[in-house]
């Protein structure tokens, strides 16, 4: 099996100070993986890229629940760089989430190793770069967590596995010029490109297919804005998970699958031998984009070129944000089935709990020293000079403060303000959180170190009795939620993880500019049992440099 490394090349001090922090008794995947920039055809001409062992996308993650990952990752580029794992929880292990507010960046020229578990997880997700606007050129991949063996799976072996990689792509700006236009204040202009896997040229990729076999295909929106709508002509998709989650199994002939997020369906092939478009186009969006691949049935005798064209409408006419709710609402857990564990994932009753605190997150957009920034409840996040989890760590005063950013939004104050934002929140609350959205664009929000019930969505403004409507019930758990325009969304969240853990954006510029914070998730009293200790090989950096790490 490919993934699996020599392992040879690590020394065994190294593997024990390694598996000081995470569990030894899984099994350890050992990668190996160099960063560096080359070039890349996206769209057929040359682009500066960013590879992953000279990979666009890079490598996919192949693990089992409670695998422990090691990845050495080596920082070939000019500019520091840090990885982060999209929906992996990460538990008791904040230290290794690869944002700016919990790790140092790797400095160009050097590397660091990732040790981390997939505990109690199973599913779809990816790894990204999480700095500046690295991920606009690349650096990105599939990452899936497998069912421990005897652990019962919702649905038949599927005849074949796919990760579908989409997002919105900039042909004319590396992320070097985008984030030029964002220091200066600017907006990001408008996509060139859908990608698919790294292509955007229609039908320049195919997925061979053998007619009356059923394939799993799992579809993650990497991109930086803009949501997109997967759809397979002629033929239906079942869902069957969402971001870790086993769902109802229903038949889609599209999904909605908005930005950060994760999607596993399976196809049947069971329509004549042909080749049939897999189209990918964008949603709420201000221009449409449209890009094709070729489902290729093994015999086929008609094939889709790259002359052919998309053809594409949306089959679902009337409002796209009332189509699009009602898809989401008809997403719920399959109550019966299991999850990473053998018991059924109904098992935890969500909707019995006591909510022991309510936020209500709504954001902004506005200019602040004529710059564009974002904000949430009135507070455009700015990165301190220490991440905020190593400040904590070694109790250094005056990087943040718990409390800088409010629960709620503050009612007549318009303006934006910058700060460091980090909310508190003690271990083991219960948390209602609403995505209050009262602008005219649809968002996507994400949080670190966790997944959440999305208990409902709606138009118009929250309000307490807008809790007569969730779902206390089915509702679907995962790690990234959709805010639908001049509504609001309503989720549960059970803090069982300590650390420090971004909650952001997941339109890349919004994120850059501010529209993010950091859920300090506390525990009064330091333990082994409910945090790691800092690993010692991370990196130290501003007023950390020169503190010691004891093991
Ligand atoms: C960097 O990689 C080398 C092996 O190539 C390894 O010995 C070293 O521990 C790594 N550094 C970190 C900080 O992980
Ligand atoms: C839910 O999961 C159970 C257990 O694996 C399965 O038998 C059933 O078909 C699933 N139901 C739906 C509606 O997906
Ligand atoms: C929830 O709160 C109610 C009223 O305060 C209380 O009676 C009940 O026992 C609580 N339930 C749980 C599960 O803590």
């Amino acid at each position: 099996m490919g993934w699996w490394l020599n392992s040879g090349v690590w020394t065994m001090s190294m593997i024990i100070i390694i598996i000081s922090s995470v569990q030894a008794d899984s099994p350890y995947r050992f990668l190996d993986w160099r960063v560096t920039y080359g070039n890349i055809y996206p769209l057929g001409i040359p682009q500066r890229g960013i590879l992953i062992n000279g990979q666009f996308p890079g490598p996919e993650i192949y693990s089992v629940t409670n695998d422990n990952l090691i990845i050495n990752v080596h920082n070939d580029l000019d500019e520091p760089f840090l990885l982060s794992w999209n929906g992996v929880q990460l538990r008791k292990n904040s230290y290794q989430d690869g944002v700016y507010g919990t790790t140092c960046p790797i400095p160009p020229g050097k590397n660091y190793t990732y040790a981390i578990q997939v505990k109690d997880q199973i599913g779809s997700f990816f790894y990204f770069p999480s700095l500046s606007l690295h991920k606009a050129s690349g650096g990105f991949g599939g990452l899936r967590i497998l069912s421990r063996p005897l652990i019962p799976v919702p649905f038949p072996e599927p005849a074949g596995d796919f990760t579908f990689l989409i997002g919105d792509w900039y042909s004319r700006h590396d992320h070097k010029t985008l984030k030029a236009f964002l220091d200066r204040g600017h907006k990001l202009p408008l996509p060139d490109a859908i990608l698919i896997n790294g292509r955007g040229v229609s039908f320049s990729s195919s997925l061979t297919v053998q007619k009356g076999k059923t394939y799993r295909l799992r579809i993650s929106n990497v991109g930086l804005q803009h949501s997109l709508n997967f759809k397979i002509k002629g033929h239906h998709m079942k869902l069957v998970e969402v971001e870790g989650t086993h769902t109802v199994q229903s038949m889609y002939s599209s999904l909605d699958i908005h930005v950060g997020q994760s999607y596993s369906v399976l196809v049947t092939m069971d329509q004549p031998e042909n080749d049939y478009p897999i189209i990918v186009s964008t949603r709420f969006a201000a221009r449409e984009l449209v890009v094709g691949a070729a489902l290729h049935y093994s015999n086929s005798r008609q094939s889709l070129s790259s002359a052919s064209t998309v053809e594409h409408q949306h089959q679902h006419p009337g409002d796209e944000v009332d189509w699009s709710i009602k898809q989401a609402r008809s997403i719920r857990s399959n109550l019966t089935a299991s999850g990473p564990r053998p018991n059924p994932q109904g098992s935890y009753h969500y909707g019995q709990i006591n909510i022991s605190k309510t936020l209500v997150l709504e954001s902004s957009a506005g200019l602040v020293r004529r710059k564009q920034r974002y904000a949430i409840n009135g507070v455009s996040f700015v990165q301190a000079d220490t991440p905020l989890k190593l400040a904590d760590y070694f109790k250094i005063g005056g990087v943040f403060k718990v409390g800088s950013i409010p629960e709620k939004p503050t009612r007549g104050r318009r303006g934006i303000r910058l700060d460091t934002a980090v909310m508190g929140a003690h271990h083991r609350d219960f948390l209602e959180i609403v995505f209050q959205n009262r602008e005219k664009i649809l968002q996507s929000y994400h949080l670190d170190g966790y997944s959440f019930w999305v208990v409902g969505i709606n138009r118009g403004t929250w309000s307490v009795a807008s809790r007569r409507e969730y779902n206390l019930r089915d509702a679907v758990s995962r790690s990234t939620t959709q805010v639908y325009p001049e509504s609001w969304t309503a989720v549960y969240v059970a803090l069982d993880n300590v650390g420090m853990w971004n909650l952001r954006s997941e339109f890349w510029a919004r994120q850059y500019l501010g529209q993010q914070f950091y859920l300090r998730v506390y525990s009064p009293v330091p333990s082994l049992r409910d945090e790691y200790l800092l690993p010692n090989n991370v990196f130290l950096c501003g007023r950390a440099s020169n503190r010691h790490i004891t093991p």
